[in-house]
């Protein structure tokens, strides 16, 4: 039946306990990681509107790019060495298995928008720098300062700090005391140091991760981010790899991940959820199997996982139960009439 706009939806943005939560059924679904509800509503509006999943992820993380989610989507956010802020996106449609992904991109706001004619309009899957610039260009972007007085102050701050926190490590100078340009410590001093950079502010948010579940069952997901502040330039993280920042594929379900996303990219989270949901796992599970496969090498990680399958059940895995109070993931449904909405 024509569900109008967004009247029979339940917006639930709960704190979900270690490895997770819930779910009613009905499609469609739209959920994303943190609470930026107002992303989710524009992915929930575009549905009702007739818009495909894929424009709803579209349109989700663009909204998310113009607020500046927390500062760590879109412009303005999380600098790096050399003040710059540069966009990572990607988005993935899980009926085709088609992928517009960018990395690095620098001055272009809208990143989400650039990897979805990435998708469209050519066949590759990841553009990166400033050759995925020229393309936006190419496409209609226009180039502007990602820079504004807040992530000005934000670097110059961490100048006046010796460039602390920073990620590097067996270098000389010593990083944890001095700004670089650094070189790599001389082999017969060399000993394996942790970089500077402990990320304590496990609250702190990162990165919107969204899958659409759509009432055919179609699926689509996506991500957009600022990446982390004080990155070396160059870094791009896990947000615009398919599998790892997210993977939809109608035949299993979808997922996406948040946090650590150096350490993430190397599990493939978002792929290794859909798969143990393909081999039936539920997605309580699926997310909390994926946690714990990176535990096993990486103990200390932060990072949280979320998982939908295409008839619409959900879940978080979080490496910690103690992120239960900060890490929320925000979700808009339908209410069947045999689900007890709210009580999760
Ligand atoms: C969400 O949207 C409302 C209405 O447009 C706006 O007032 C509010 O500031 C937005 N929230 C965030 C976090 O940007
Ligand atoms: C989705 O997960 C729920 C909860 O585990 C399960 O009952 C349902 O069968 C799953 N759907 C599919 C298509 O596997």
């Amino acid at each position: 039946m024509a569900r109008k706009s967004n009247l029979p939806l339940l917006l639930v943005s709960y704190l979900l306990g270690p490895a997770l939560v819930r779910s009613c059924s009905p499609l469609p679904l739209v959920i994303n990681t943190w609470p930026f509800k107002n992303a989710t509503e524009a992915a929930w509006r575009t549905l009702a509107s007739g818009g495909s999943p894929l424009d709803a992820v579209e349109s989700g993380c663009a909204l998310c790019e113009k607020e500046q989610c927390d500062g760590t989507v879109g412009f303005g956010g999380s600098p790096d060495e050399f003040g710059e802020t540069t966009l990572d996106a990607m988005i993935m449609d899980g009926t085709t298995m088609d992928v517009g992904a960018v990395g690095a991109l620098r001055r272009i706001k809208s990143a989400i928008g650039v990897a979805r004619k990435v998708l469209e309009y050519t066949t590759h899957t990841l553009l990166v720098g400033e050759s995925a610039t020229k393309f936006a260009e190419s496409m209609g972007f226009i180039t502007e300062d990602l820079s504004t007085d807040a992530s000005r102050a934000l670097h110059s701050d961490w100048l006046a700090r010796n460039c602390q926190p920073n990620y590097w490590r067996d270098v000389i100078p010593d990083a944890s005391k001095y700004c670089g340009p650094y070189k790599p410590k001389p082999h017969s001093i060399l000993k394996q140091e942790d970089p500077t950079y402990k990320e304590k502010d496990h609250c702190g948010h990162d990165t919107i991760g969204m899958v659409v579940i759509h009432k055919t069952g179609h699926t689509a997901a996506g991500t957009s981010t600022n990446g982390i502040k004080f990155k070396i330039p160059g870094r791009v993280g896990d947000s615009p790899l398919p599998g790892s920042g997210a993977y939809a594929d109608d035949t299993a379900g979808a997922a996406a991940a948040t946090g650590d996303g150096d350490v993430l990219m190397r599990f493939l989270p978002s792929y290794q959820a859909v798969e143990y949901m393909r081999q039936g796992e539920d997605p309580t599970i699926a997310c909390r199997k994926v946690i714990l496969r990176i535990q096993k090498y990486f103990p200390n990680f932060f990072g949280a996982v979320i998982c939908a399958n295409v008839t619409g059940n959900y879940a978080l895995g979080l490496s910690f139960p103690s992120l239960t109070f900060c890490v929320t993931i925000s979700a808009f449904q339908s209410i069947s009439r045999s689900t007890t909405a709210g009580s999760h």
